[in-house]
């Protein structure tokens, strides 16, 4: 993406200055979307990455940095077999599909999670879309995938702790950045705004570390009709919001 391109595309109501260097997002609503249409939860599932794809496309173009979306949750392994299935599948196959146009479009892909325990097959499609874009400089595109925000800070606990035992690290070193740098998250920035759809308004175990400061924006739209003017209005929305960080103005 060049900075020309972003300065064509952004629309005029939204300021230039006051755009998140990063979004994270929870794609609700799937299930439903499907339902309401008689269709088969997958279908959902399915109608869901393509709107990933839009959002991805869409931040590359309005000058966002870094986009984490919320894939599968620690969580989801409680869901029928069959659709936990189905979505390990579609990850492989969507990741095996985009990989090139991620490529032609500079992408740099990062999977954030405990992923030991998924799929071999998914497994080695994460490992080769990671090493391949790993020199990309477009956006950064993280997918979190197993991901559950407790046991990402319960692993950074455990690889500090052996840092300390081993005498690596004295217990006066462990502060807030070297905590962040244990994070999956490491080395990125931490999310501005955090986007929710089909209108829940809970964070449901992601990022809680790096979201406390993020603004969060829910709307009620379920996550296959989320489009660029439903991210516009989120934009908009974060863009009338008055960050103190704790402070005061
Ligand atoms: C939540 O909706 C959605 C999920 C658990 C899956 C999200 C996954 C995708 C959109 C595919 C992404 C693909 C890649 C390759 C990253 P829900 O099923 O909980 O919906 P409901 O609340 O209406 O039941």
């Amino acid at each position: 993406m060049s900075v020309k391109q972003s300065l064509i595309e952004l629309p005029l109501d939204l300021d230039q200055q006051r755009i998140p260097a990063h979004v994270a997002v929870i794609m609700d609503g799937n299930g439903r979307w499907a339902k309401n249409r008689g269709f088969p939860r997958i279908i959902g599932h399915q109608k869901g990455v393509d709107a990933l794809k839009d959002l991805l496309r869409c931040c590359d173009d309005w000058g966002i940095k870094v986009l984490t979306a919320y894939a599968f949750s620690t969580e989801n392994w409680g869901r029928p077999a069959h659709e936990v299935e189905f979505l390990m599948t579609l990850f492989e196959r969507v990741l095996r599909r985009e990989l090139e146009e991620m490529m032609t479009e500079n992408v740099k892909i990062r999977f954030i999670g405990d992923l030991t325990v998924l799929p071999s097959s998914l497994q080695a499609q994460i490992s080769h879309s990671m090493e391949k874009t790993a020199n990309n400089k477009g956006i950064q595109f993280n997918i979190a995938t197993n991901y559950g925000s407790r046991q990402e800070i319960l692993h950074a606990c455990h690889a500090i702790a052996s840092l300390v035992k081993d005498n690596q690290i004295q217990l006066d070193d462990i502060n807030e950045e070297l905590f962040e740098n244990h994070l999956y998250t490491n080395g990125l920035v931490n999310p501005d705004l955090l986007i929710r759809t089909s209108g829940e308004m809970r964070l449901s175990n992601f990022l809680l570390w790096q979201m406390a400061y993020g603004e969060i924006y829910v709307t009620q739209t379920l996550w296959p009709d989320f489009n660029r003017e439903q991210f516009h209005q989120a934009l908009l929305d974060y863009q009338m919001r008055d960050r103190r960080f704790g402070k005061l103005n």
